[in-house]
């Protein structure tokens, strides 16, 4: 993989680059993390970066030129353009391990009041580190080099990044080691018994309870499923492409949980009050045959996210049309108006199940008049 870092202090690099994992990874040639000063780039004869916004305000907008030119110095076709800003989307670590499969990661690193809206256009994602401000883009950048580089194969043992908190939504059970006894605080007795059975069903009741206590957010219900596909505990169960599961159902005092395991792997656990069962329905989704995730959701959350997750994606279209309109070159154009084509079909394939015919075919024609007002605009301007 490679790493290039867009920023104006790449100083702040050079410690980060230089110990533990990510020296290692780059030693090991699993990645290269070059930086870049778009400074360097700016056409400006005191190489200013920045100037006041326009409407007046407070703080120093970095301007177009300096970033597009540096991006274009180091894009390639296999690149993932990221811009790191607060009103990006909330990074996770289920969005390190997509990243770590790309070969060409571009972080942007913002700085002062922020970026000139246009340079959002040559960028593919924003992402925020969380919610708060910082300085510069710069630490939030090694945070996402930091978390998508352990995950590149062969950079650490893959048990233990697999064992860690948040996969299968769910926190990592605790850990002990010697002594057995500190100051009268003693190791679970399960832990010394030698009984692996044990240890691991120990293990994965911990992570679930853990997690119900510390962040019940992450095992609330999320997808749509088919109840129909549920059987009694134990026995197996085929559902579309999901084969040989094993469903178990766990029972306590308010709740009821299933447990998903595949060949003898725990794959999920979800957790909802059997009052609301009635609506679920269960479904597996996986990726290069294997599952990676079942998820549970009641009917109206998944209506109501998916119709936020479609409007979050035409207000990017319609962004990218506007930033079009006043462009000359007519290759942007066929791709902005292949992007609008991509968009409709992704909408049909991904999300008709929970949004139903109706509204999708109103969504649709949305997507068709933005494109419609766009052609004839564009055809205003050129004329
Ligand atoms: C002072 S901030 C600008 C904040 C901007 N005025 C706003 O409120 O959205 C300067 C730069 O730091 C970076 N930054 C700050 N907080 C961040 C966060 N939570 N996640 C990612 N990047 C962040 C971004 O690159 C941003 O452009």
């Amino acid at each position: 993989m490679k790493i290039d870092i867009l920023t104006l202090f790449p100083e702040m690099f050079d410690g980060f680059k230089s110990e533990s994992i990510i020296k290692r990874a780059i030693d090991l040639g699993k990645v290269t993390i070059n930086t870049c000063n778009f400074r360097d780039f700016s056409e400006d004869k005191h190489k200013k970066v920045d100037d006041t916004p326009y409407g007046g305000g407070a703080g120093m907008v970095l301007k177009c030129q300096p970033i597009f030119d540096a991006l274009k110095s180091v894009k390639k076709e296999n690149s993932k353009v990221i811009l790191l800003s607060p009103q990006g989307v909330p990074y996770n670590q289920k969005m390190a391990y997509e990243l770590s499969k790309e070969e060409h990661l571009i972080l942007v690193c913002g700085h002062y009041e922020g970026f000139d809206e246009r340079i959002k256009s040559v960028c593919d994602e924003e992402i925020s580190i969380g919610d708060y401000v910082l300085t510069g883009g710069e630490l939030p950048a090694m945070v996402i080099t930091d978390s998508v580089v352990r995950l590149i194969p062969g950079v650490i043992d893959e048990e233990s990044h697999l064992n860690d908190s948040f996969n299968n939504n769910l926190l990592d059970y605790p850990t002990y080691t010697k002594p057995r006894d500190y100051n009268g605080m003693k190791v679970p007795e399960v832990l010394l018994s030698g009984d692996h059975e044990k240890i691991k069903k120990w293990r994965e009741e911990k992570q679930l309870e853990i997690t119900k206590e510390k962040r019940p957010d992450l095992i609330k219900p999320r997808f749509v499923l088919k109840k129909e596909g549920l059987k009694k505990s134990g026995r197996r169960i085929k559902i579309d492409d999901v084969k040989d599961i094993k469903v178990t159902i766990i029972k306590d005092n308010k709740n009821l949980s299933y447990k998903v395991t595949k060949e003898e792997k725990l794959v999920a656990i979800t957790i909802f009050n059997p009052k609301e069962l009635k609506g679920y329905k269960l479904k597996g989704k996986s990726k290069d045959g294997g599952i990676t995730k079942i998820l549970i959701v009641k009917k109206a959350f998944a209506f109501k996210v998916a119709l936020k997750n479609i409007r979050k994606k035409i207000d990017v279209l319609a962004n990218r049309l506007n930033t079009a309109l006043f462009e000359i070159d007519e290759d942007k154009t066929r791709k902005v108006l292949a992007e609008a084509e991509m968009l409709k079909q992704m909408i049909i394939n991904t999300y008709q199940d929970y949004i139903g015919k109706e509204r999708l075919d109103g969504i649709i024609k949305n997507i068709n008049q933005l494109v419609s007002e766009f052609v004839r605009s564009k055809t205003l301007h050129s004329n």
